[in-house]
């Protein structure tokens, strides 16, 4: 029997459940929340069989499903009840392009469903120029191969992941080559405390939510707000969909995953941030206690402050995690007075604004690397699931971020200063806080795409099928 996609809150316990959880590849429905994370991305190049043996046998030894990521959670709680602590160890993934697909022999087209751009590759120039991305020469040099394959890698213990890491590459000889190799940062690191971007800014906090113990866990941290604006329950069938090279009735599913390295210029930002503050005229107290023009400019690009308070409920910053979340812009700021239109997290989730958001929601699992506070390079090693890259990520990254003119509320709001591209000219920005008067000024362009491409993370029942 298929699984009901279409259900807001599912729960671990239940059965009708738990043989899909069992085939589905850990890190889609939650993350890993493990603190290192290495990814390595392989062009194949043995003969299919020999390949497919070596996926096979990985995914037997390796990768873990959804259901044992959340076996090790529970282990993970129980040993805390009791002042312990219980070490989940390694996860491992598997997810293939359109290109590895066609490699290993299977017909990538019949994922093509609502996922043209998957099969077609981020190197196409029809998806370079619907997404603005710039002309693949400029790509970091790996990433203008052509990718088969991308296993993620991520532990607690970042000598255990290193070893682990220099295994599967001694494993890979003379089966695949590794061309391009990524570091994640330790996310416990104090110079980037729990979860900071480079910019500084908390990240990670707004995430669709699919088990109903996920929900209980935010609303009882946000229990003072009652989560009556917003409700981050949504169905598997914004991440999920059947993985059409198994038997259509296992319990085999899928999700699709965007990667994209986008590096910060972290100085860029920080001047030109500065830049904006000029411009506006910030009453004390206005907004909240204490802020200043800096960081109220900054709130302004990103919609939130650097410790995750949306601008929009500044008047109860809080200073605390979680940051909240509970927040619609339909009721606290229909006019983008408060939060502009074009602030990332307005374009990228526009909360109550009228138009479908909910079929638009990413699952993001983007990671930082390159270390802060040195020249090094740095940014994001963005990644997001899905179950259609057209109707999500492209959309967002298109329609919403790229384009001036959304939402069609206010004018121009102009393009998302962090992630928008491609287009050129002033966004609309509030004077002071809650105020009409708007000023003119350009931001964009400190956020560089470096490579990237589209996966699909195939079920176990695949991969151990092999
Ligand atoms: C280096 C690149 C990026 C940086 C520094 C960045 C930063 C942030 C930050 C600080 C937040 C606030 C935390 C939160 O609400 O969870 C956020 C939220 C978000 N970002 Fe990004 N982001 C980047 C790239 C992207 C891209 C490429 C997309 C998709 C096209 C995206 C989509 C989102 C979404 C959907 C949210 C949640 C908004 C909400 O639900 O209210 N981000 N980002």
């Amino acid at each position: 029997m298929a699984v009901q996609l279409n259900v807001k809150g599912i729960d671990h316990q239940d059965a009708a459940y738990q043989p899909m959880l069992e085939n589905l590849q850990a890190n889609i429905l939650k993350s890993h929340a493990r603190n290192f994370v290495r990814l390595l991305f392989l062009q194949f190049q043995a003969d299919d069989d020999a390949v497919k043996a070596w996926i096979n046998q990985f995914s037997r030894d390796r990768v873990k499903s959804a259901l044992d990521q959340q076996r090790a959670i529970e282990a993970r709680r129980a040993a805390k009840a009791n002042n312990g602590s219980f070490d989940g160890g390694l996860i491992a993934n598997v997810y293939l392009t359109a290109e590895g697909y066609e490699d290993l022999g299977f017909d990538a087209d019949r994922l093509k469903e609502k996922n043209r751009s998957f099969v077609d590759g981020m190197k196409s120039s029809r998806v370079r120029r619907e997404l603005s991305d710039p002309p693949v020469e400029k790509w970091q040099a790996g990433y203008q191969k052509n990718l088969d394959a991308m296993i993620l890698l991520a532990d607690d213990d970042e000598g255990k992941l290193t070893a682990a890491a220099g295994a599967v590459k001694a494993s890979l000889h003379g089966l695949a080559a590794v061309v391009a190799e990524e570091k994640g940062l330790d996310l416990k690191d104090p110079i980037v405390p729990g979860g900071h971007e480079h910019f500084g800014y908390k990240d990670g906090i707004s995430q669709p939510r699919f088990f109903t113990d996920d929900v209980d866990k935010t609303q009882k941290d946000n229990i003072d707000l009652n989560m009556t604006q917003w409700n981050p329950l949504q169905p598997l069938e914004i991440v999920l969909v059947k993985d059409p090279f198994t038997d259509p009735n296992d319990h085999n599913y899928g999700s699709f995953l965007v990667y994209r390295k986008l590096e910060q210029d972290v100085d860029g930002f920080n001047a030109k941030v500065a830049e904006l503050a000029t411009h506006l005229t910030l009453t004390p107290n206005q907004v909240a206690n204490s802020v200043t023009a800096e960081e109220y400019a900054g709130a302004l690009v990103v919609g939130r402050f650097k410790d995750g308070t949306p601008l929009v409920n500044a008047d109860i910053r809080l200073r605390r995690s979680p940051a909240p979340n509970d927040f619609d812009y339909k009721e606290m700021d229909p006019k983008g007075n408060i939060c502009p239109f074009h602030a990332h997290i307005r374009k990228t989730n526009p909360r109550g604004q009228g138009v479908l958001v909910p079929e638009r929601f990413i699952t993001r699992r983007a990671i930082p690397y390159g270390e802060p506070k040195t020249a090094d390079e740095k940014g994001l090693l963005f990644m997001c699931f899905q179950s259609s890259v057209e109707k999500q990520f492209n959309f967002i990254q298109n329609t919403w971020s790229n384009a001036p003119g959304f939402p069609p509320l206010r004018g121009n709001p102009g393009i998302d200063p962090l992630t928008g591209q491609g287009h050129e000219g002033d966004q609309r920005w509030p004077r002071r806080y809650g105020s009409e008067e708007e000023v003119g000024f350009d931001f964009a362009g400190f956020i560089r795409m470096k490579g990237g491409e589209y996966f699909f993370a195939p079920s176990l029942g695949f991969l151990r099928s092999l």
